[in-house]
């Protein structure tokens, strides 16, 4: 849809928009009206150079051709059934997913905290079914962020988070470890865990890569102890960490994965797999959702994976994000530039806003997103060149200069 068909002016649709919308976001102040590839357009035909993907979610590209094209092929063919017949997308992507990442069984979700509120019930589910009605405890990470559900939420360790703040008490079953600390979580178990849930890379938290050492450690301890390892991958699934999945970065398995953004390409959609012996903790009634595996989402979704595959997005972003992030450590009032492929993290010198960093880049075109205070998240279209690395870092240098001079 067009501004012009409208007949409003870009003011008055921005406060239809306040009138109406719950203010849930600190919104960017243009209207997106139009996106292709590596940038977003406004209204007033002004061009964004886009390092923020809506937050991850456009690794092929935005209106990446070959997506756009499935959705509207599919959309002639049925949009919505339920969960109860079979779909040919739906059983497609089932294949595909799971045999690209190396998983034996997938449920199908809308959205990010969604899959990690069915990762959360079938960890809690398996480990009461198989040990005693005690055994659903989860230890996560301080500083994670794992969605904005019930569970989800008590699962994130952010206690002064404003995500976390004036909701009463918080659903029980959860302990909190330090991220990249393995003794850290040992002590933390008690007879009543059943899983470790981490993301391979905390993005909200700060952009911080888990070491080598504590993901392997991870996997090591849940072997030995007998607990789950549940990895939240709904940012660093589908090549953003230069692997098709976070974990692989790293040489293991988890039992459940979660995962969403990158996986339909722009469509809302989120999934767990699951080794197949912990799948069998869900039968039919025990978990359900009236949208899981829609047909035109699905279609979306498995074009926007073979995409990533077929034109090895992966490796592109782990090249794109080593050149990237050498360049950023040059940048004045750096402290610190951290990341994992095309999930980078640029973090200024105290006094130093990300906030107002994030809005000069704004008005100079470049879109990025600020977490924290001082640190500014970047996570662009895997598709990007040293061209597109090297415009960033310009208008973000430009950015810096211009607030401290
Ligand atoms: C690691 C992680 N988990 C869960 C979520 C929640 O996903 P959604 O916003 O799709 O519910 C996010 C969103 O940013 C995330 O980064």
């Amino acid at each position: 849809m067009k501004l012009k068909d409208t007949g409003l002016t870009k003011e008055q649709l921005i406060a239809k928009a306040n009138k109406y919308l719950i203010d849930t976001a600190a919104r960017f102040d243009f209207i997106e009206e139009r996106a292709k590839g590596v940038y977003v357009y406004d209204t007033d035909g002004k061009e964004y150079l886009d390092f923020f993907a809506g937050i991850a979610v456009n690794n092929a590209g935005n209106c990446n051709e070959k997506v756009v094209t499935a959705i509207k092929e599919q959309l002639d063919d049925c949009m919505h059934t339920s969960v109860y017949p079979y779909t040919i997308p739906q059983a497609l992507l089932a294949e595909k997913v799971c045999e690209s990442i190396g998983m034996d069984k997938i449920f199908f979700q809308n959205s990010g905290a969604e899959a990690n509120e069915a990762m959360i019930k079938m960890a809690r589910k398996y480990g009461v079914e198989k040990y005693g009605p005690h055994k659903y405890e989860i230890i996560t990470a301080k500083m994670s962020f794992h969605g904005r559900t019930m569970g989800s939420m008590a699962a994130t360790g952010q206690p002064h988070n404003a995500c976390q703040i004036g909701f009463g008490d918080m659903t029980p079953g959860f302990k909190y470890a330090e991220f990249n600390n393995l003794d850290s979580f040992k002590e933390a178990i008690s007879e009543n865990t059943i899983a470790i849930m981490v993301e391979p890379v905390q993005g909200e938290g700060g952009v911080y890569p888990g070491t080598d050492e504590f993901i392997k450690g991870l996997r090591a301890l849940c072997d030995e102890k007998g607990l789950l390892l549940l990895l939240d991958e709904v940012q660093t699934g589908f090549g953003r960490t230069g692997k098709l999945m976070g974990y692989m970065n790293y040489e293991v398995k988890p039992d459940i994965v979660s995962m969403a953004k990158a996986l339909g390409g722009g469509m809302p959609i989120g999934a767990i797999c699951a080794k197949a012996e912990v799948a069998k903790a869900f039968t039919p009634g025990s978990h359900g959702c009236t949208f899981s595996g829609n047909p035109v989402v699905c279609a979306g979704a498995m074009a926007q994976v073979d995409e990533i595959i077929d034109n090895k997005l992966p490796e592109n972003a782990a090249k794109m994000g080593e050149y990237f992030m050498k360049k950023l450590a040059t940048l004045p009032k750096i402290k610190e530039v951290r990341g994992k492929g095309l999930l980078v993290g640029a973090e200024f010198e105290e006094g130093v806003s990300a906030g107002d960093i994030k809005h000069e880049c704004m008005e100079r075109g470049l879109l990025v997103t600020a977490c924290g205070k001082n640190i500014i998240r970047m996570v662009p279209p895997l598709i990007i060149t040293e061209e597109d690395c090297d415009k960033a870092y310009d208008i973000l240098k430009a950015s810096v200069e211009a607030l401290c001079k």
